[in-house]
């Protein structure tokens, strides 16, 4: 049992599927418009997964996982664990992230599924470093997977226009170079706000449910809060950030926690316009991004803030 003295993201991937939806599509159904969607959320289009047996939050995430495995220069058999963070899952058991080992051939590795909704990424990347760091490991995959266009009421127009479906994955390593890697997280929830955002595993109505004004208001106090402790933390002041990659759930929450931190908007990261919101998936989605443009190089030092149903939120700063 090796104890790392730190944790750091190595590699990322992603994938979506190929059919895309754009707004347009919702006027035919839905008393809605391209313009209203684009200008309330900032989203264009989002990828929608066919409805057929073998597409799960698994299969998604299989396929983004073994990019980012490849790009860290690994194989499979090199994983020791895997952390998949759906709401969304292919079964209540055997977990998303069993399936996904079987798939990839990870047998070296344990594996198991986080529930904390859109801010999914933050707690797997939190429990993944506090793994590694307690010698449960070097190599632990984790994965943001979503087939969220099931669970939508296609009835409901103030939810079912934000959502998209996708998957990403990063290779988070152990390695004993201090001061580098996942520099500190914080982790916060409140359950007396569960039912401002609800998806109900029982009963007949199995559709999310959401009071999106009362999200919104709650996504920019809870974001900025548990940005500026993850800054404190880290003794990350404004200039160190190099970019700030939110949670892609609404373009007008992205802005308000930017201007709340003083983020200048050439370090925020948002692809949200090409997939909405993928919930777990949104973070290493945007991460892979920014990684393809060569952007991120050794030093480059990331915010990662997201907040979810429960409510959970998260932050975590990150130097690659
Ligand atoms: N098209 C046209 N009109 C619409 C639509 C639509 N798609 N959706 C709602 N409206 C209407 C409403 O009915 C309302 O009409 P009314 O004034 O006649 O009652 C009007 O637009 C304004 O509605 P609001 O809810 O005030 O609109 P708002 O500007 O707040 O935008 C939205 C709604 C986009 C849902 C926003 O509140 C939001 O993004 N909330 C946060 C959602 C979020 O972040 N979720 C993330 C977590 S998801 C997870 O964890 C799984």
């Amino acid at each position: 049992m090796t104890n790392f003295k730190s944790a750091k993201i190595v590699s990322v991937g992603s994938y979506v599927p190929e059919n895309v939806m754009v707004n347009k599509e919702f006027e035919k159904f839905l008393d809605t418009s391209d313009e209203w969607i684009t200008t309330r959320t900032g989203i264009r289009k989002r990828h929608i997964a066919p409805r057929d047996q073998l597409t799960a939050a698994s299969d998604l995430g299989s396929r983004a996982a073994m990019v980012a495995i490849e790009r860290a220069g690994l194989e499979p058999g090199d994983i020791d664990g895997i952390i998949c963070a759906t709401f969304t899952p292919d079964n209540f058991f055997p977990s998303t992230a069993c399936s996904i080992q079987a798939r990839l051939g990870c047998s070296s590795a344990y594996a198991f599924d986080v529930s904390a909704a859109c801010a999914g990424f933050v707690y797997a990347i939190t429990i993944a470093n506090g793994l590694i760091l307690s010698g449960r490991g070097k190599n632990v995959l984790v994965v943001g997977a979503e087939v969220i266009s099931r669970t939508l009421d296609w009835t409901d127009r103030s939810t079912c226009i934000l959502f998209g479906d996708g998957a990403g994955a990063v290779v988070i390593q152990g390695c004993n170079d201090v001061g580098q890697g996942i520099l500190a997280t914080h982790l916060a929830s409140d359950g007396s706000l569960g039912n401002i955002l609800e998806l109900p595993a029982w009963g007949e109505k199995r559709t999310m449910k959401m009071k999106g004004n009362e999200v919104f208001k709650h996504a920019v106090r809870m974001m900025s809060e548990a940005s500026i402790k993850v800054m404190k933390c880290s003794g990350t002041v404004l200039d160190d950030i190099n970019f700030f990659i939110p949670h892609q759930a609404n373009i007008r929450i992205i802005q308000a926690v930017a201007d709340q931190l003083q983020i200048p908007v050439e370090k925020v990261v948002t692809n949200l316009e090409h997939y909405g919101n993928t919930s777990s998936a949104s973070i290493p989605l945007a991460l892979e991004e920014v990684w393809n443009k060569g952007a991120i190089v050794e030093g480059t030092r990331v915010l990662f803030t997201a907040l979810g149903g429960g409510i959970a939120v998260g932050s975590a700063m990150v130097q690659f």
